[in-house]
């Protein structure tokens, strides 16, 4: 081939990516909640891969497709959300996030089983419907307290093993079609569930037209999103990632309910995820009276400015600050010679990295008990991911705790690591050093 037919067939390539790119990648005018146009900048991540897009080695693109990550404010509604939307078969069709199965998700799962069952008055025989259901972790608890259980969850790896496992499950993105079918082949849910996955939803008003269908006039709706509050107070800005489009207050919820005859009639903060809200909803014409806590988290949303928009440019330098932060310190203990690692593999970590702009030669490698995840690459990065067992075989000096909605957990179940000498570097609130020294003083102070 000559060299300008080459250059052709290159920039038919680059033209085909485009288009790819411009199928996949969508300019968000609108509010999702509200439709509002009027938008604060908040800030910009420039263009990173998906955070979970983890890579085989064997098979590295050349030309990794990134994707922008841009964060603004509705000023109506008060949804803040990213400006871009993705393809979201490209994102949950294959996925491997799995529940986790740690001692604080499992405890977690059971008191939101505890509270369903007290708060929708739940009896033997009555049907459960769960949004982004996963493995069926959750609906399991129900299925054990006599209820039946629907999960419908995009991921068909995931609904295979969900099925596998004697949990209902249908492989389909929820919305008013799906809600529709639920009600035809089940029955009306006296709970309809979605833990962790609100966030995840383009269309939140297609969702809430499914639940309007299929939840029973006296139903619960109960979701689980992380909250607003804690994003920014706690800089968990590696939160903030594609699969994430919005961001909750119960400003912007109660808004966004109303929207479809349901409102806000208990909620609680919970520390998952960083601290998330579980927000119970029924219908208006049900004629439950919500209790005080709601109105006492809007006047706290109102109080830590949320509503304004300073707290979110605030935000937005903290946030440079302590990537910088980060980044410099773990740049620092490399060029000393200092072995660090990355503690777990979740998507946040992997925007973390992406974000402070550090790659295999400052990280060696991510331990992380996901099996889905061993032998990957971190997209964008390329930094290995292992198991405990092989990372325990030749431990580093410093673990960048990116799982670190576990700390506690973690940093208890690595007594070991730190007691031969070892450290954890926690990257948020500000970064934090922590030795097997300071751990004992914490806990000296705490008693
Ligand atoms: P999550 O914050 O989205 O639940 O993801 C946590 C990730 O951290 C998940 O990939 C599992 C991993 N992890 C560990 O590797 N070790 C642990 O002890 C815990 C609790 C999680
Ligand atoms: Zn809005």
């Amino acid at each position: 081939m000559q060299d300008a037919d080459m250059q052709d067939a290159d920039m038919q390539d680059a033209d085909m990516q485009d288009a790819d790119m411009q199928d996949m990648v969508r300019w968000v005018e609108n509010c999702r909640v509200c439709g509002g146009n009027d938008w604060l900048d908040v800030i910009s991540f420039g263009s990173t891969p998906l955070a979970n897009g983890f890579l085989d080695p064997a098979a590295v693109p050349e030309d990794e497709p990134a994707y922008p990550l841009e964060v603004g404010v509705c000023r109506d509604c008060r949804l803040m959300s990213i400006r871009h939307t993705i393809d979201p078969e490209a994102l949950f069709s294959h996925y491997v996030y799995v529940s986790s199965d740690s001692d604080l998700m499992a405890g977690h799962m059971r008191h939101i089983a505890d509270l369903c069952v007290r708060r929708a008055g739940l009896d033997a025989g009555d049907l459960v419907v769960e949004m982004g259901s996963n493995i069926g972790t959750q609906l399991a608890l129900f299925q054990e307290g006599g209820q039946r259980v629907v999960g419908v969850d995009p991921a068909k790896n995931l609904v295979q093993v969900a099925n596998d496992q004697g949990i209902p499950s249908i492989a389909a993105f929820f919305g008013a079609a799906e809600g529709a079918r639920v009600a035809r082949d089940f029955g009306q849910a006296k709970l309809v569930l979605g833990r962790q996955c609100f966030a995840h939803i383009e269309n939140v008003h297609n969702v809430l037209d499914g639940v309007e269908a299929v939840l029973a006039p006296d139903g619960l709706l109960v979701i689980e999103v992380p909250y607003l509050v804690n994003l920014i107070e706690e800089n968990q800005f590696d939160t903030i990632y594609h699969e994430h489009a919005s961001y909750f207050s119960i400003t912007t919820l109660s808004r966004l309910f109303a929207a479809h005859g349901l409102h806000i009639v208990d909620a609680e903060r919970v520390a998952v995820h960083g601290g998330s809200i579980v927000v119970m909803a029924s219908r208006v014409t049900a004629g439950r009276r919500p209790m005080p806590v709601v109105a006492e988290l809007v006047a706290l949303e109102q109080e830590r400015g949320l509503t304004d928009d300073s707290a979110y440019l605030e935000f937005a330098a903290r946030t440079r600050r302590v990537l910088a932060g980060v980044g410099d310190l773990v740049r620092d203990l490399a060029a000393r010679g200092k072995r660090v690692a990355g503690y777990g593999a979740p998507s946040k970590g992997t925007a973390l990295l992406q974000f402070c702009g550090l790659g295999p030669r400052e990280i060696e490698f991510c331990s992380d008990t996901t099996p889905l995840k061993h032998g990957k690459l971190l997209p964008g990065t390329h930094i290995p991911v292992r198991s405990p067992e092989q990372a325990r075989s030749n431990p580093p000096d410093y673990y960048l705790l990116l799982a670190w909605n576990y700390a506690e957990e973690i940093i208890r179940k690595e007594r070991r690591f730190l007691e031969d000498g070892g450290r954890f570097i926690v990257p948020i609130p500000e970064p934090r050093i922590v030795s097997a020294e300071s751990v004992l003083e914490s806990f000296l102070e705490s008693v």
